[in-house]
């Protein structure tokens, strides 16, 4: 297959050479860049908001927000006071201390942002959850992190489960609220709050921050990152998204998701950017004309996103003046050779394929506007990051050679443990120090990676990561099912979507309204992006003797492939 490469952008770039700074390229001298490399204070907040707020850059934006009701901005100095004021608001009704763990549970808003940042100047551990969550995925996340606050809004508090005996308050954010023991008005203490404070200073191995993730088995496991992540936050910042002074920047990640906490709060702020932030639901409208309002020059999205935009047509991109975007990436899933293709027809621009994962904290391999773009590959492994393709053995493969994905262990943002499962933490090593990526792929002769698949059965629908255990496991929650197989279809929009086999209990018909009914329990169970889009009823499912479902059958079934070896395969 000949694939045509995309010629390097023109300009100047903050990584201008990738061969020799692969060369000699150090992680330590980035330190220097921080000022705890002097006082020997550390805290993620203080080098993303105060330090800025101290220099030139007092009175530049750092945040625009932007939603139908709201069109705000907010300097450096404005985040630095009313981060402030977050933060006593959470320590002074909330005791909040170091290393406590601090959910938040609600839709974009400012608030969101000066929330977060306050519980990081506590020294505390951020949980961030996704606003679709329904009340059993708050409960497994608040329950197994042992949460003692949640920062959430009156329309999401039923979601909230009031018998966990550690969570002992809930924040929240909206207008008329009742107070009692445990509830507090988070505005209108805010308002009346101290806009000094005194950080807790920390360690750089110290809990920053717990994002929940999907695996192929068993709940939802807390991956922990610790502050010492802000170094690669920062370098990534500055070569990957390329940002520079007088940039504009939108990443359009949710920060329930680690994209949009690593891009979306810390790497940007970390380079004393302006980053805009859009709240409420995706329209192909309202993203070009923000685009078009705020100038942006540097745009970070996914490429579900930018399937539903090319579904949108291209007529539609001519109503707006899209001019000054300079740089545009993806995150999160195959960016298909045919997006990028559009991408250079509708924006002439070349879309930037990055890769990386909750785990990983942070940017592994990339595209940089320094180099050739292949389209369908995802780049090549940034500076001071070492990737490779390895056997099952950890022996590494020759080019052109499909194996597991692989980063040799030590680059900066590295998830620090799973929370209450460092048997689980560990499983993600091999002998000579490589973690594996759980992602299938091959390199090329020119150190281009080629993503494959995931080598287990995680589920990317609309960028959203799923794992097929949990959907199963509330499937089987139903009264009328029995048994439950999920996997990933694959579709033209959404990457994947949800399928569900699943076979009934006796007394139990097969009809439309309980597909249905079905679909509705997994939704309002979980979320909504979670609940399948198909549902095929079968008497008995494929199953190992062990009693696994072996998806990988249901998944041949459905595609019409061979179904390999079923020796494991029950009678
Ligand atoms: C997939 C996202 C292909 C991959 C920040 C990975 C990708 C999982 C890409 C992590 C890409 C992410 N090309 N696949 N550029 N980026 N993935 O934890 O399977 O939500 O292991 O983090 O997404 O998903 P997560």
């Amino acid at each position: 297959m000949k694939i045509e490469s995309l010629p390097v952008i023109e300009g100047k770039h903050n990584l201008a050479n990738y061969e020799e700074t692969c060369k000699s390229f150090d992680w330590k001298d980035v330190e220097k860049e921080f000022s705890w490399h002097t006082t020997g204070l550390v805290n993620m907040a203080y080098e993303a908001v105060d330090r800025h707020a101290e220099t030139f850059r007092k009175n530049k934006v750092a945040l625009y927000y932007k939603d139908k009701n709201r069109n705000e901005k907010y300097t450096y100095k404005d985040m630095k006071e009313l981060s402030n004021k977050a933060a006593n608001v959470l320590k002074g009704y909330g005791d909040i201390e170091k290393g406590d763990r601090v959910f938040i549970f609600m839709p974009r808003s400012p608030e969101l942002y000066f929330a977060v940042l306050g519980a990081i100047k506590l020294g505390a551990i951020v949980g961030p959850l996704f606003e679709a969550f329904m009340e059993g995925a708050v409960r497994d996340r608040l329950e197994d992190s042992g949460a003692k606050v949640i920062v959430t809004t009156p329309e999401l508090l039923e979601r909230v489960p009031k018998d966990l005996p550690e969570l002992k308050y809930i924040f929240l954010v909206g207008d008329g609220i009742e107070e009692d023991d445990r509830t507090i008005d988070f505005k209108k203490k805010f308002e009346n709050a101290d806009k000094n404070l005194k950080i807790e200073w920390v360690d750089r191995q110290d809990g920053l921050i717990l994002h929940y993730t999907s695996g192929s088995t068993g709940k939802p496991k807390g991956v922990l990152h610790v502050h010492n992540a802000m170094i690669q936050h920062y370098q990534t910042a500055k070569w990957v998204l390329d940002l520079q002074e007088e940039d504009i920047y939108w990443c359009t990640a949710d920060p329930g998701w680690v994209t949009g906490t690593s891009y979306g709060i810390f790497g940007p702020w970390l380079l004393g950017g302006s980053n805009v932030i859009v709240g409420g639901r995706f329209s192909p409208e309202t993203w070009y004309s923000v685009i078009e309002e705020f100038g942006i020059t540097v745009w970070y999205s996914a490429p579900t996103a930018f399937r539903m935009l090319m579904g949108a047509g291209n007529e539609i991109v001519k109503k707006y003046d899209l001019s000054s975007l300079r740089h545009v990436l993806s995150v999160g899933e195959p960016l298909n050779p045919e997006v990028v293709k559009w991408g250079m027809k509708v924006f002439n621009k070349r879309i930037h394929d990055t890769y990386w994962m909750t785990e990983t904290g942070a940017q592994l391999i990339c595209n940089f506007p320094c180099m050739p773009i292949k389209p369908g590959s995802m780049g090549k492994a940034i500076p001071g990051v070492t990737a490779a393709i390895v056997d099952d053995r950890g022996e590494e493969l020759p080019p052109y050679r499909m194996g597991n994905l692989a980063i040799q262990k030590g680059w900066p943002a590295m998830m620090h443990t799973i929370w209450n499962n460092r048997e689980k933490y560990e499983s993600y090593f091999m002998p000579g120090g490589w973690y594996l990526t759980g992602d299938s792929a091959y390199m090329d002769e020119d150190g281009y990676f080629w993503f494959q698949g995931r080598v287990d059965d995680v589920i990317m629908t609309s960028g959203e990561r799923v794992g097929p255990f949990e959907v199963e496991s509330k499937l089987v929650e139903h009264p009328a099912v029995a048994e439950a197989g999920v996997i990933g279809k694959p579709d033209p929009v959404r990457g994947e979507i949800i399928k569900a086999f699943v076979a009934l209990r006796d007394g139990y018909e097969a009809t439309d309204e309980l597909k249905e009914e079905i679909r509705q329990f997994v939704k309002k169970g979980l979320a909504a992006h979670a609940a399948p889009r198909e549902i095929d009823f079968r008497d008995k499912l494929p199953k190992t003797r062990s009693g696994k479902i072996m998806r990988r059958v249901l998944k041949a079934w459905e595609l019409d492939l061979p179904t390999g070896d079923l020796s494991t395969m029950e009678d």
